[in-house]
């Protein structure tokens, strides 16, 4: 079995012909934190969002080469995009909550993906929200609307929402901008405790979280994917 959870093979991805990504190869292992990092612009946030096809709708987008994610290519049209979506979980840099209750916002892919014992849903909420370091700020309105909360703790709540469904991939696109520095660490703590069961790429523009959270380092820059080592041997540099 590979130890490679997404592998990218000659992949070309642009928008109405101009490519943005050109890359001749790039891994991400297993149950590892991988950073990805690169200027404004570069492509990090079309990188991850390809992988789990969220960039399927926008007009113009292309995508060549194999993406291969958990020993699949994603873009073979016999991919159910509902599976993948279970198994490639993706928190976006804007809290993105729904207009529904806060603990209707984490069962929302619980009963999205209904082939998930219902039975234990509210232990799962619970479970997920005391992940994300979140349960005991709302665990005494988790009817409220969700969009009463702060964007720190919205933040969270998205994250909660997609780790209830245990999603074995966990794209991140800058979780932590929108965090104030307590939030941002707790993220961070989250992420550490996620690894060893979980894949997890991350964007950041924060070099030092890159240090602190991940082990391996993909930059982004000027088309190309290069693999960087995350704490260099002294004059080895990172990107
Ligand atoms: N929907 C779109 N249609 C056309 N071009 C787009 C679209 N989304 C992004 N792009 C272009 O693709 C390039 C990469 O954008 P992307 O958002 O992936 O960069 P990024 O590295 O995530 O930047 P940032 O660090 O600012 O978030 C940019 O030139 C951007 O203008
Ligand atoms: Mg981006």
């Amino acid at each position: 079995m590979t130890a490679h959870a997404i592998q990218l093979e000659r992949v070309r991805l642009s928008y109405s012909g101009k490519a943005v990504i050109e890359t001749a190869s790039c891994t991400v292992r297993k149950n590892a934190v991988t950073a990805v990092v690169g200027p404004s612009g570069s492509g990090k946030s079309t990188l991850l969002r390809t992988l789990c096809r969220m960039n399927d709708r926008i007009p113009g987008f292309q995508v060549e080469g194999q993406v291969q994610v958990l020993g699949r290519d994603i873009y073979d049209p016999g991919i159910n995009v509902y599976d993948l979506r279970k198994r490639v979980g993706m928190v976006f840099q804007k809290p993105c909550v729904f207009p529904k209750s806060i603990v209707e916002n984490v069962l929302f892919g619980l009963r999205f993906h209904a082939t998930i014992n219902g039975k234990n849903f509210s232990e799962r909420a619970e479970q997920a929200l005391r992940d994300v370091f979140l349960w005991d700020e709302v665990k005494d309105r988790l009817d409220d609307p969700a969009h009463t909360l702060s964007q720190g703790q919205q933040q969270r709540l998205a994250m909660a929402r997609t780790l209830a469904v245990d999603p074995e991939i966990l794209l991140m696109d800058e979780p932590t901008s929108a965090l104030d520095p307590k939030s941002s660490r707790a993220i961070e703590d989250l992420i550490l405790s996620l690894k060893d069961k979980h894949t997890i790429v991350l964007v950041t523009h924060n070099v030092d979280q890159a240090e602190r959270v991940a082990e391996d380092l993909i930059c982004v820059d000027d088309k190309t994917i290069c693999h960087k080592p995350c704490h260099p041997l002294p004059g080895e540099g990172t990107c």
